[in-house]
């Protein structure tokens, strides 16, 4: 058993002191999370969106640190959807930033803390300055040997898949490959992904009960955890209590216990 109840890093909030007991062999290896709720946190305190946006921010530092505390390897962090552009401009140019802004405070902890930051995603449509500023967090951290940050970014688990599904044909058509050679590893190895473990955690905050089109593929047996707490108000104490559900969870992939 682990007793977390002090974080390594610079602690700036209460929530940071809560105590919990976990099994230490029994950490999920990946969690991923669907940062929802921003939007409603802010229009109840009456405040515009985007302050919503601002505030999830100080949400991925706090739980960045309590997942590298707790040793979880990768952390997923669902930022921007490839659905995303449907909302106002305004708010999408905001979101936009966000990459620019955080980066700006908290790179050079994250180089200090041995994080590697990775992003997915789709380029195509991200402003340059989007672009330049997860470049650079990537190549600052790329030798870094601690959590795995990733970030979807402009990511659609349907629009990866389709992509493989082309590429299948070109390599078929190409003469390179047979139809034999189709199979779960290679799928998953042109997927955003490729050389990391799929999820064993997937948490949503906000309320809503769907995965509103990630990682579709590779959360066929990961386990889902669902909290009404707004993503601007998640931190150390409900990443804990996330992994102790999934803790009391059997995980059969289709067999027995
Ligand atoms: C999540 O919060 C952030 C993104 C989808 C980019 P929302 O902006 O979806 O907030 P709600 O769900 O409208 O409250
Ligand atoms: C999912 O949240 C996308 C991200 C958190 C980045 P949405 O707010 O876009 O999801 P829906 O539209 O409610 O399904
Ligand atoms: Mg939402």
């Amino acid at each position: 058993m682990i007793r977390l109840f002090r974080p390594r890093w610079k602690q700036d909030r209460k929530d940071l002191q809560q105590s919990v007991s976990l099994q230490k062999d029994n950490i999920p290896q990946h969690v991923a999370v669907i940062m929802d709720g921003n939007g409603r946190w802010a229009n109840r305190r009456g405040m515009p969106r985007v302050l919503g946006h601002q505030n999830g921010m100080k949400a991925v530092k706090r739980t960045t640190i309590a997942a590298d505390e707790l040793g979880i390897r990768y952390l997923t962090l669902y930022a921007f959807s490839t659905e995303n552009w449907k909302r106002p401009k305004d708010e999408v140019d905001y979101l936009m930033k966000i990459p620019q802004e955080f980066l700006a405070i908290e790179l050079d902890e994250l180089v200090e803390k041995n994080v590697q930051v990775r992003m997915m995603g789709y380029t195509d449509g991200l402003p340059k300055h989007t672009i330049a500023a997860m470049e650079e967090a990537v190549r600052r951290t790329e030798n870094n040997t601690g959590l795995v940050l990733n970030f979807a970014l402009n990511y659609g688990s349907r629009r990866e898949i389709t992509d493989v599904v082309k590429k299948a044909i070109d390599e078929i058509g190409a003469g390179r490959f047979s139809e034999q050679d189709i199979t779960e590893d290679w799928v998953s190895s042109k997927l955003m992904t490729a050389g990391l473990p799929d999820p064993d955690l997937l948490i949503r905050t906000g309320g809503e009960l769907r995965l509103s089109n990630f990682m579709l593929w590779q959360m066929a047996y990961g386990e889902l955890w669902f909290t009404d707490v707004y993503w601007p108000e998640f931190g150390r104490e409900q990443l804990l209590e996330a992994v102790a559900e999934y803790q009391r969870r059997t995980r059969r992939y289709g067999g027995l216990s």
